[in-house]
């Protein structure tokens, strides 16, 4: 699709496939800086946030507005279109409406929301929840990078300043409606024949860091009776995962990032750290497997001679998205269909404080946050004329 390809040679991740673009890393920053110039080849007036998110305003800033756009950052080894899509089709929604001879009558915004993905710090949706005040910017600010560079650096080194870091009141009744299209990551539009569909709700999720320690110690002097192996205690924990999720009927549970202390070939690790992504469809489901899962990890480390911790980084309830404005906008689109997502985005944080809604385009391989993740040319078209459509009549 015209301006994703211009985004194709940013941010290639050669080693793992895909692309890594994380919060304030270097690839990131220059999609943000091929933002703000193609915001301000349309006339669009750019500014960034306290919090980071990129605001390309037509039209004179001012409260209430509709807003569009979605995010730029993805996972490690991500997909072109989670994220991006949802940007560049806001962008050709405003050229869609130009040539409609449309101009809005009332405050008009394209966002991108900054570390939507958590690729970096960890915490997903890091800059929605800062400007929706659904963090404490301390802790944000304390978040480290994989080799140790806290949000308040990466934000100080890319020109932002950490002490503004927050909840923005200001910036939130600028929002009156928030429209996010993204790319579908299942197959519920391809099961149904259909290019374009708007979200009905998304599931409860939240991530969970597991530290299970034991003791650092030789591979070949250390006799298997002698050990106390976190790792054969974190092996248990991922077992674990899988049967609490299986047992919690829609629940889904995963161990993406397991890191060994100070992990060597020939080293027995004296801790690891693993990340458990948990989610169901609803609070009490999801807890339920969680502590289904506490209660293994703290039986597989007694077994093995180890400690567990398990520690919440962030969690956000089932989010059901406004039914009168889905409804409206499916009816604008002429009766397309609504379905719930597993996955998180920013409009799920922002649903908790203005109308908000999410398009979907058709993804026929059915796989996100993986290079896999697809939408035809055509469908992402389709996208574009209907975030128009919709955008249009809410912007009348
Ligand atoms: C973000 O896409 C998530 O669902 O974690
Ligand atoms: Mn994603
Ligand atoms: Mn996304």
């Amino acid at each position: 699709m015209t301006g994703l390809a211009d985004l194709e040679d940013i941010g290639v991740d050669a080693r793992r496939g895909g692309f890594s673009r994380h919060g304030y890393d270097l690839a990131e920053l220059e999609l943000r800086a091929w933002f703000t110039a193609e915001a301000q080849a349309r006339g669009l007036a750019v500014e960034c946030d306290r919090n980071g998110n990129l605001w390309a305003w037509w039209g004179a800033p001012g409260d209430g507005a509709v807003v569009t756009g979605s995010h730029l950052d993805s996972v490690p080894g991500g997909g072109a279109f989670d994220g991006p899509l949802g940007v560049v089709s806001a962008l050709a929604a405003v050229d869609v409406l130009r040539g409609r001879g449309f101009t809005p009558g009332k405050p008009f915004a394209v966002v991108v929301f900054a570390e939507e993905e958590g690729g970096r710090f960890g915490v997903a949706c890091l800059g929605s929840r800062l400007l929706a005040g659904a963090i404490e910017p301390a802790a944000a600010l304390r978040l480290s990078d994989p080799d140790g560079v806290t949000l308040a650096e990466a934000m100080r080194s890319a020109g932002l300043d950490p002490a503004r870091v927050g909840r923005d009141p200001e910036a939130l009744k600028r929002i009156g409606t928030f429209v996010e299209l993204h790319v579908e990551q299942g197959r519920g539009l391809v099961d149904l024949g259909v290019p374009v569909g708007v979200a009905s709700s998304i599931l409860a999720h939240g991530r969970w860091r597991v530290t299970v320690s034991g003791e650092g110690n030789h591979a070949g002097a250390t006799l298997m009776v002698d050990r106390r192996d976190p790792m054969v205690a974190a092996a248990q924990v991922v077992l674990a995962v899988r049967r609490s999720a299986l047992a919690v009927e829609g629940a889904r549970a995963t161990v993406g990032r397991l890191v060994p202390n100070p992990g060597g070939t020939n080293v027995i690790p004296s801790s690891v750290d693993l990340w458990l992504d948990a989610r169901a469809d609803d609070d009490a489901r999801t807890r339920a497997v969680v502590a289904e899962i506490a209660a293994a990890a703290e039986s597989a480390a007694a077994e093995e001679g180890c400690v567990v911790t398990m520690t919440e980084e962030s969690y956000g309830d089932t989010v059901v998205f406004d039914p009168v404005l889905r409804d409206s906008l499916a009816g604008v689109l002429g009766g397309v269909p609504a379905l719930p997502t597993g996955a998180g985005h920013d409009a799920g944080i922002l649903a908790a404080h203005v109308p908000t809604a999410m398009l979907f385009v058709r993804n026929p391989t059915g796989i996100s946050h993986a290079p896999a993740e697809f939408a035809e040319d055509a469908d992402c078209a389709a996208g574009v004329t209907a975030l128009a459509d919709v955008l249009e009549s809410l912007a009348r």
